[in-house]
């Protein structure tokens, strides 16, 4: 599903972010992308919903290489992956509900499938009753909840969380990540960029540590490791 080889990115200012990634993300895998702030993280996050594309090796998604997309072909891409992030990005101006419909209006659904999807996905989220509340009036873990349903409502294949939890406390984080795993066992391809090793640590899931640029850690049975006990792993 997702594939990377030999993945090396350069930002224009010679910084050198990313240099020999070689990573494989099957179907349906849940998987935390952990290390230090700078470390290149989110900038992995972006070669796959195609926001970079890298300065040398190959990216595959969906068996694409998104170094050969064309332009017009980037939204049907993005269509297919859903993103969150830490500050939540939504609309202030409009209600739970209407930040969620806007996610659908933007692909053309008609007012009837925007009638019924909406609230099916509120519901899943557990934000039924904060329908009509506008971002100011929700609380952080309510916020990235309605971040997660706007992803969600279009049916993503995969789901990207960069830094998810960087603005919750640690009860609200814990409860976005076990929705985040929920969304998992549904099917869906779940990848999370984080630094926050405690949430990593409850659960035992795939973790891949990346530090200055460099996959240097691949566990699949989990648990945050920082980058020195890494190299000596
Ligand atoms: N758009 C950009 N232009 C130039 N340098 C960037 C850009 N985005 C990230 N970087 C640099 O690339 C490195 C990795 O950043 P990033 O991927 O954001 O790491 P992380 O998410 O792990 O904190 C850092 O040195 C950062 O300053
Ligand atoms: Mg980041």
């Amino acid at each position: 599903m997702i594939k990377f080889v030999s993945v090396g990115l350069t930002y224009p200012n010679l910084v050198n972010c990313l240099r020999n990634v070689n990573l494989h993300i099957q179907k349906q895998e849940f998987v935390f992308v952990v290390g230090p702030t700078g470390g290149g993280k989110s900038s992995l996050m972006k070669l796959i919903y195609r926001d970079a594309i890298p300065t040398s090796g190959k990216v595959f998604v969906f068996n694409k290489d998104i170094a050969k997309m064309r332009i017009r072909e980037i939204p049907f891409h993005r269509r297919r992956i859903g993103v969150i992030f830490q500050d939540f990005l939504l609309l202030p101006h409009k209600t739970a509900f209407e930040n969620i419909a806007y996610a659908l209006q933007i692909r053309g659904a008609s007012g009837r499938q925007i009638g019924q999807l909406v609230p099916e996905v509120m519901d899943w989220v557990g934000l039924t009753k904060r329908q009509k509340s506008y971002p100011h009036q929700l609380s952080g873990g309510e916020q990235q909840r309605v971040c997660i349903a706007r992803a969600l409502v279009n049916k993503p294949d995969i789901l990207l969380a960069d830094e998810p939890t960087g603005n919750l406390d640690p009860d609200t984080s814990k409860e976005i990540m076990d929705l985040l795993v929920r969304i998992n066992s549904r099917g869906t391809t779940v990848v999370v960029a984080t630094h926050d090793e405690n949430v990593v640590n409850d659960y035992r899931k795939r973790t891949i540590v990346i530090s200055q640029g460099q996959m240097i850690a691949d566990r699949t049975e989990g648990g945050y490791l920082n980058a020195e006990e890494a190299a000596n792993a």
